[in-house]
């Protein structure tokens, strides 16, 4: 298969982790025989260091011509205490989702035995957790009209929602707990929220058309809590944009670090995959950024063009770095290894057909 794809590194680690997924995807390629063309491009903080503005024209043509996009990190802590900028890198972002319509997000969480004692969480609460957040991804209070009054006294940011925006995602998430284990969470705040109330009454109707999946509703606050809690009893987590962004941080506690988080946006007509943590810029140029995220954002992307056997190779990679605990410093405090130590052990893991080195 041939595949264009967009590389927007973005800001702090974005780039080293990038690298290694590239180098993952090489490795894909070159066994299976794929040609993955890259074009790069910026984005973020670093787009507006260069052009002034977080998401270049030239940025968004390439990504729309592209077959998929592969992205990395955004944000720089010199706008994060500067309320006033009127330049944000994280517009970027946004800009992208929105103009590329990548409505729906979807975040994996997923436990490795060989982690479960990392968690700060007890291993009999955490063992076994195997769900997946579904977040609105392109409105919602993100996208609502926002507002700061003249004499900076008074700001407001609108949350709102059309059936059309709910009714998209839902059907995703219902199709992916069909098949899945069929159970399907909407997490919503219905008892305060007219959004929310809209969202609860668009999925009760549309779970009629997915008979054989289970539906349940619980208000975010609770939701947070059931989160660790008990977060064995989660399938298919549905949410709004904002709700989705803090409980997919939250839930990234279970599996034992935030670096092992990956994602897929996906809309109508394109598809980015990107790590979900953020630009780490205290680690940047350190080579110590857990390259995974982006690694299984690229494993998603694979997934995505049914690439099935590829993406199951990569992913059988990271079980085996974990194992072996060829691991950054956030996994492994001792004996750590190198952002490009993981990426290289992975490619070379792919690469070695009868993986008679590392079975060993
Ligand atoms: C995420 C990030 C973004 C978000 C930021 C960088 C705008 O936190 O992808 O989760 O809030 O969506
Ligand atoms: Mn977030």
């Amino acid at each position: 298969m041939n595949l264009k794809i967009a590389l927007l590194p973005g800001d702090g680690i974005g780039p080293e982790v990038i690298q290694q997924a590239i180098k993952v995807l090489d490795a894909v390629a070159e066994k299976y025989k794929h040609t993955f063309e890259y074009k790069k491009a910026s984005v973020g903080a670093i787009a507006i260091d260069e052009t002034g503005d977080p998401l270049p024209d030239k940025t968004l043509k390439i990504c729309a011509e592209s077959d998929a996009i592969l992205f990395g990190a955004i944000g720089d802590p010199k706008y994060d205490n500067n309320p006033s900028a009127k330049v944000r890198p994280e517009q970027g972002l946004l800009k992208l989702r929105k103009s590329l319509g990548l409505f729906a997000n979807i975040r994996p969480l997923t436990t490795y035995d060989d982690l479960i004692h990392k968690s700060n969480l007890k291993p009999e609460v955490i063992r076994g957790t195997n769900f997946v957040i579904y977040r609105e991804l392109t409105s919602g209070i993100y996208f609502g009209k926002k507002e700061l009054s003249e004499d900076g006294k008074e700001a407001f940011d609108t949350c709102k929602y059309t059936i059309e925006e709910i009714d998209r995602i839902t059907h995703l998430a219902f199709k992916a707990a069909q098949v899945r284990r069929k159970k399907l969470t909407l997490v919503d705040k219905s008892n305060v929220l007219e959004t929310s109330r809209l969202w609860r009454k668009r999925v009760a109707e549309i779970s009629k058309s997915y008979s054989n999946v289970l539906v349940d509703y619980l208000f975010v606050d609770n939701a947070a809590m059931q989160l660790i809690l008990n977060p064995t009893q989660f399938d298919v987590i549905l949410t709004e944009n904002m709700f989705g962004d803090i409980l997919s941080d939250e839930a990234s506690v279970i599996s034992g670090s935030i670096g092992l988080l990956a994602s897929a946006s996906i809309g109508t007509n394109s598809a980015m995959f990107e790590p979900i943590h953020g630009s780490f810029p205290q680690a940047k140029g350190k080579n110590i950024a857990n390259p995974l995220a982006a690694i299984l954002s690229a494993a998603m992307l694979l997934d995505h063009f049914e690439l099935y056997d590829e993406a199951e190779d990569i992913r059988i990679a990271v079980e085996k770095s974990i194992e072996l605990n060829i691991t950054t410093p956030d996994l492994n405090s001792t004996n750590h290894f190198s952002t490009t130590n993981v990426g290289n052990f992975l490619s070379d893991f792919i690469l070695d057909d009868e993986n008679t080195f590392y079975n060993k």
